[in-house]
């Protein structure tokens, strides 16, 4: 078993560099299958959900180099399978991606339902609702999602979303890209992973306009063909960094960031307390005086990310007074709550809300991480914590954040990877 072992109570200074976004190369990666032609793709972040994606567009006949530790050649013009392996699909959230891809590349996809955190349901009716609008027969039975375009290729129409949904937002933007006419989806995300791979599209050829905004357009194009593409900065890595030392206090200069993207978080650390310089493509984050409380309620971009609400509660479990988070995005984005009550943590939860009593210091615990924000929130709340927290499952942490132990360190952060024998098999084998 691996375990993240923090001594805690110590500020953080010094400088730290932020990797390319997660849930934008994990879009963007699926629509290399798009392209006919070699595509370089760059500042990938190095992460457990980009090596399984790499993975299955090798499985699926993909080329796929690696240049450096961030770049990668891919080239899928030779892909001639639309049947994604069953067991990486489950490993991962972004699998639905490459429904969209095939289904746009080939007319037909089969991919198993995708996996990644729980917190409560994660339907994809509004994906399957753009498909079949476009003219895609979809079938999800016997654990396989399966899509087939009528006409052999997907027909441009007029998509409302019922809810603002990223992934649905992306998967339709996928299949539209070489469709038939035009797909004006209306009601669609806003957030920066969604700009950048519209972005990373058109500079393969494809006609998307309207992406940051709530109607984009897609105006289909015959083909794509290869070029160069550099991914955007983390927006959740950065924001987690500068939660961190929001925490812990200290001063921290977070680099290669896009601060325009960092704002709605910058918003509520200042008004916790924090000091947050901004500058062209870092912001210098410094905490000397008390945290103050504060209200937060999650929404969908230019909102407060969901994805920072576990880490922001880290903060507020050490701020002065009574806080108050509301999840507006997830129905259940609560179930780290438990891990940070081991830590000496004052939380109530009830339904979407958690209120929590700010105390003077968490004390160090031993604890889980349940899902991939809930893990990096835990990390933080070890990071301010005295005495020294251990945490367990730490596999959900290193699905989204690169070299995060030699990060923290660098920082000065007391945070050490301790392997020890798995229990079960210990047992077994005495
Ligand atoms: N929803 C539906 N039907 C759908 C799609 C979504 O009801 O067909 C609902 C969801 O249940 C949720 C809301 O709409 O209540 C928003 O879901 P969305 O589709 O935006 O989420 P997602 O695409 O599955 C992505 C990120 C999540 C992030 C959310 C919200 C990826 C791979 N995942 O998920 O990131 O929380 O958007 O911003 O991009 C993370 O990085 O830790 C993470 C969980």
């Amino acid at each position: 078993m691996t375990k993240y072992v923090i001594r805690g109570g110590k500020p953080l200074y010094g400088t730290v560099d932020i990797s390319g976004a997660k849930n934008a190369a994990v879009a963007i990666l699926p629509a290399a299958l798009l392209v006919e032609g070699s595509c370089r793709i760059e500042n990938l972040p190095q992460i457990s959900d980009v090596t399984l994606i790499l993975n299955i567009l090798q499985e699926l006949g993909a080329d796929v180099r690696l240049v450096n530790r961030t770049t990668v050649d891919i080239d899928c013009s030779h892909i001639r399978n639309a049947m994604v392996p069953d067991a990486l699909a489950r490993k991962i959230r972004a699998s639905y991606y490459l429904i969209g891809a095939l289904l746009g590349r080939f007319g037909s996809a089969e991919v198993a339902p995708p996996g990644g955190c729980d917190f409560g349901g994660r339907p994809i009716d509004q994906h399957i609702k753009g498909f079949a609008a476009m003219g895609a027969d979809v079938d999800v039975k016997g654990g396989l999602i399966r899509a087939c375009a009528r006409e052999g290729r997907l027909i441009g129409t007029t998509i409302y979303m019922d809810m603002v949904s990223v992934g649905a937002t992306m998967n339709i933007i996928l299949a539209a890209t070489l469709a038939e006419g035009t797909t004006i989806i209306e009601n669609a995300a806003k957030e920066p992973h969604v700009v950048d791979l519209a972005n990373f599209l058109n500079s393969m050829g494809a006609s998307i306009m309207g992406a940051g905004t709530d109607v984009i357009k897609i105006r289909g194009v015959d083909r794509l063909s290869g070029g160069s593409y550099s991914i955007i900065p983390d927006q959740i890595e950065a924001g987690t960094y500068m939660a961190a030392v929001t925490a812990t206090g200290g001063e921290v200069l977070i680099k290669n960031v896009i601060p325009k993207h960092l704002e709605c978080i910058t918003a509520k650390l200042l008004e916790m307390g924090a000091e947050v310089e901004e500058l062209d493509d870092a912001v210098l984050v410094r905490r000397n005086e008390p945290l103050h409380r504060i209200n937060v309620k999650t929404l969908p971009y230019p909102g407060f990310p969901t994805d920072m609400q576990p880490q922001v509660a880290a903060c507020l479990c050490v701020a002065d007074g009574t806080s108050v988070l509301t999840e507006g995005v997830w129905d259940n984005r609560y179930r780290y709550v438990d891990e940070f009550r081991r830590m000496g943590a004052q939380i109530q939860v009830d339904g979407k809300t958690a209120v929590i009593e700010g105390i003077s210091q968490l004390t160090g615990a031993a604890v889980e991480a349940c899902d991939l924000r809930a893990g990096a929130a835990l990390v933080i709340a070890g990071l301010a914590a005295q005495g020294t927290t251990e945490i367990g499952q730490i596999q959900h942490i290193e699905r989204g954040y690169e070299d995060i132990v030699r990060k923290l360190s660098g920082i000065g952060a007391d945070i050490r990877v301790v392997v020890t024998p798995d229990e079960g098999k210990a047992a077994q084998a005495g």
